[in-house]
């Protein structure tokens, strides 16, 4: 049996394999609420076999939305629409898991399709983004946002509390804090975005207390049987990862400590002047010096779309899942095509009835 396709039980759930779909913002919602897209979207992939659907970076305010057409769950009437995503996903043997996210000084912009950039100030639809001190990301998101207060501060993390109660309530059973890419929570760690005076800047300490304190806020509220989860930039590829990295690592390793069971190791994203060398599975020896070192399980992305580089980094004990995102959208049925390739005889896992008569004689190119 391929490592890969060996089931991963974390707290009281087990994952039929080691692939998950990675969250993939659909920019298809209005006022945050699901539609018929999100349903058909994410039942799709569920059928394709993965273990795990992690379901969009989905706004815990309406200001913490990166584009208009973000998901959101500021409020319980976004409950039922995320209700129907968890409950497909589940229906097709995969765990559904839920993203929430705050998008900080990156929030107000346009779709990617639309340019990727900051919405005029001027625009009906355009918002004032926040952020730990008023620092532009720079390039095509130059806003300036507002420096958060402590009551805001206070606010968001609640929020957090608020939002992870409602993913509950929908019916997911894995959730990840979105800490990660130059959102809100990456640029409290980040040195390119946080210039705070106060507990909450300064040394990796300060910088972390933002993270720490909102995990700890979700933990408390969260069952403790299933999956609590973050999605976190370890490095930035801006020339000081050494130091960036072991900040990460003591992070994590706090985090462990406060009852994380589960890091998606990821890259911060927090400046336009990042210089990374895109290449295959290119995060596997990051993913597996933060799982040694913190003593965590972790998941992982970036060009993992191989199945031979997939099998290797979980064969390896490089990471416990990997997070499979453009493959997936375009193949929900990857699952099914590494399954061919690394040589199983069947999938492991029940293709539905009207997939399945073909696709199990058919060898997907
Ligand atoms: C369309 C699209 C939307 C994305 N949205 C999110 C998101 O909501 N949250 C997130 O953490 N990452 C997001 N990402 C990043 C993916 O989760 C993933 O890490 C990235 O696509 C790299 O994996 P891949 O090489 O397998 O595609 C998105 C990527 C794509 C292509």
């Amino acid at each position: 049996m391929p490592a890969l396709f060996r089931p991963f039980t974390l707290k009281d759930l087990t994952l039929r394999n080691r692939i998950a779909v990675a969250p993939m913002c659909q920019y298809s919602a209005t006022d945050g609420r699901v539609n018929d897209w999100h349903v058909a979207h994410y039942a799709g992939l569920a059928r394709g076999g993965a273990g795990l659907v992690v379901v969009e970076a989905t706004a815990v305010s309406p200001e913490g939305r990166i584009t208009p057409a973000c998901l959101g769950l500021w409020e319980d009437a976004q409950i039922e629409g995320l209700a129907r995503v968890a409950a497909a996903i589940k229906a097709a043997g995969a765990v559904p898991g839920l993203q929430i996210a705050h998008a900080g000084r990156k929030a107000s912009a346009n779709r990617p399709w639309e340019g990727d950039d900051h919405i005029p100030a001027d625009d009906l639809r355009a918002w004032p983004p926040i952020s730990p001190s008023a620092v532009a990301f720079g390039g095509g998101l130059p806003r300036v946002p507002h420096e958060m207060t402590l009551s805001d501060i206070a606010r968001v993390r609640e929020a957090f509390v608020a939002t992870a109660r409602r993913a509950r309530a929908a019916g997911f059973e894995w959730l990840e804090l979105h800490f990660a890419h130059g959102y809100l929570a990456q640029s409290f760690f980040s040195v390119h975005a946080n210039q705070r005076q106060d507990a909450y800047g300064g040394d990796a300490t300060g910088r972390g207390r933002f993270l720490r304190e909102t995990f700890s806020a979700v933990r408390a509220i969260w069952p403790e049987r299933l999956p609590l989860t973050a999605r976190f930039g370890v490095l930035e590829f801006d020339g000081r990862d050494e130091q960036t990295l072991a900040e990460a690592i003591d992070l994590a390793r706090a985090w462990k400590a406060d009852g994380l069971d589960l890091l998606n190791v990821s890259i911060g994203f927090s400046t336009p002047a990042a210089d990374i060398r895109w290449a295959p599975a290119f995060l596997a020896p990051i993913a597996e010096r933060v799982r040694r070192e913190a003593g965590l399980p972790v998941a992982s992305s970036w060009g993992i779309d191989d199945p031979h580089d997939a099998e290797r980094v979980i064969a390896a004990q490089q990471m416990d899942l990997v997070m499979v995102g453009r493959a997936h959208l375009a193949n929900p049925h990857w699952p099914l095509v590494a399954a061919q390739r690394l040589g199983l005889p069947r999938p492991t896992w029940v293709l539905p009835a009207p997939y399945a008569h073909w696709l199990e004689r058919y060898a997907v190119k």
